[in-house]
């Protein structure tokens, strides 16, 4: 198995970073490219460090780091560089182009990953020596630019920037978005020609995700003034969840290096107690909009990531993880697996991207958090139906949540080296290796 996940990743690396999928997705991905260096890590440190090198040669000059890096001839995509244009932003690179909005900050998580695992330690302290300023500006933009005065929550300015692009959480805030007509029409959409169009977000929620990038563009990637304008802003349970634990992971890069991490512990604590006080709606995690204060609360595997960055305690912890165990479904033949949403939502379509399918990062987040929380068996049999699923239908984007069947782009690279992590966790019991999300010892 780890032959062939290794094989996929090579299929993918572009000679300085690794695209996620060939034909759907030819250029770098930030949160991608932190999964993929997380299942190299295992592997391979000089892979795993330039991956995570080459993404943050495309952090912005206020900490931004793109969503997309660019590769010269990576290949079709839409939108490309010239529907972004964030050369008319003062703080995007010239080169290389990207993107201009962001993706869940799991960055640190990953580049800490890679300094524990490696086996030539002078080597890994340079890196986690070169890689504390870049991350230390990434997460001082989140928490400078991306909260407003009365909450430390970080917010998301569009659905892209969730990594959980067409969520049934985004819809009642796409539905108060009136574009104008034709913003990205089918003829540009390359994902339609490589990717079944049933398995891609709708006509509509393509306008809509064009019409913020233009919003973007308009105001020249200008923070303050998007802020002000966006009618998307939604306080996100993962992308703060993801930024707790990112936190505590640079707070342990800065200790390790003998560095001041005071501030990175101030931020993990203050987020985590917005996140209880603020996202913790009628007895489960929910989204917030930020511009109508309405609670997002489609039943999305997303209520369930504070487990991995060890937010929720007591009794509140036992309930989430009660709700946890009945959100799972039986994936035919292979074991329980956590499907992107509930099979009793009403906008549960077992094919359809980010609204049913099984993604191989859910489980990956979940699996550790159930480690965090003591739940070995639970995590193991996770950890058993994520490998039988990737041996059987091979590494794609997505799964079928009851039969099984791949879906979405083929080749799917987080989907090898999340399934590598997993390869190099322990199959049960307690464990030896410090699972992602722990508290340091
Ligand atoms: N995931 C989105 C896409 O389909 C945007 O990053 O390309």
């Amino acid at each position: 198995m780890a032959e062939h996940a290794r094989q996929i990743l090579e299929g993918n690396w572009l000679g300085h970073a690794t695209r996620p999928s060939s034909l759907l997705y030819p250029h770098q991905w930030s949160w991608d490219s932190a999964f993929t260096a997380i299942g190299y890590a295992h592997q391979d440190q000089d892979r795993a460090e330039t991956e995570l090198r080459s993404l943050f040669s495309g952090q912005w000059k206020n900490g931004l780091l793109p969503h997309i890096v660019f590769v010269d001839g990576g290949g079709p995509y839409f939108p490309g560089p010239e529907v972004w244009a964030t050369e008319h932003s003062p703080n995007a690179p010239r080169r290389p182009l990207t993107s201009g909005i962001v993706q869940p900050p799991v960055h640190a998580t990953a580049v800490w990953q890679v300094y524990r695992l490696a086996r030539d330690r002078p080597r890994a302290r340079r890196f986690l020596h070169d890689m504390l300023p870049k991350l230390d500006a990434w997460h001082a933009y989140l928490h400078r630019e991306r909260t407003r005065i009365g909450s430390a929550l970080v917010e998301i300015w569009h659905p892209w920037e969730s990594g959980m692009d067409n969520s049934p959480l985004w819809d009642p805030v796409l539905a108060r978005i009136q574009p104008r007509d034709g913003t990205a029409p089918e003829h540009l959409r390359t994902d339609l020609r490589v990717a079944n169009p049933a398995e891609r977000p709708t006509a509509a929620e393509y306008d809509r995700y064009l019409h913020l990038v233009a919003l973007f563009r308009a105001h020249a990637y200008d923070d303050e003034r998007i802020r002000a304008a966006t009618p998307f802003a939604v306080r996100d349970v993962l992308f703060n969840s993801a930024l707790v634990q990112a936190d505590h992971d640079l707070t342990a890069i800065a200790r390790e290096l003998g560095k001041p991490s005071t501030k990175y512990e101030d931020w993990a604590r203050a987020t985590t107690q917005a996140v209880e006080d603020e996202l913790w709606q009628d007895g489960s995690y929910a989204d917030v909009d930020v511009v109508t204060g309405e609670v997002l609360d489609a039943s999305t595997w997303s209520r369930f990531s504070p487990l991995f960055a060890g937010i929720p305690a007591g009794d509140r912890a036992e309930h989430v993880l009660d709700q946890l165990t009945d959100a799972m479904v039986e994936v035919e033949g292979l074991g329980p697996a956590v499907p992107s949403l509930s099979r009793k939502d009403p906008s549960f379509d077992p094919a359809l991207y980010w609204r049913g399918p099984v993604w191989m990062n859910v489980n990956w987040f979940i699996y550790h958090g159930l480690r965090r929380y003591g739940r070995h068996d639970a995590a193991a049999s996770l950890r058993t139906t994520m490998i039988e699923l990737a041996r059987k239908a091979g590494f794609s984007e997505h799964y079928h949540p009851s039969t099984g069947h791949g879906h979405g782009g083929a080749e799917f690279s987080w989907s090898a080296a999340l399934v590598l992590d997993l390869l190099g966790q322990p199959a049960g019991g307690s464990s030896v290796v410090t699972p992602i999300g722990a508290p340091e010892t």
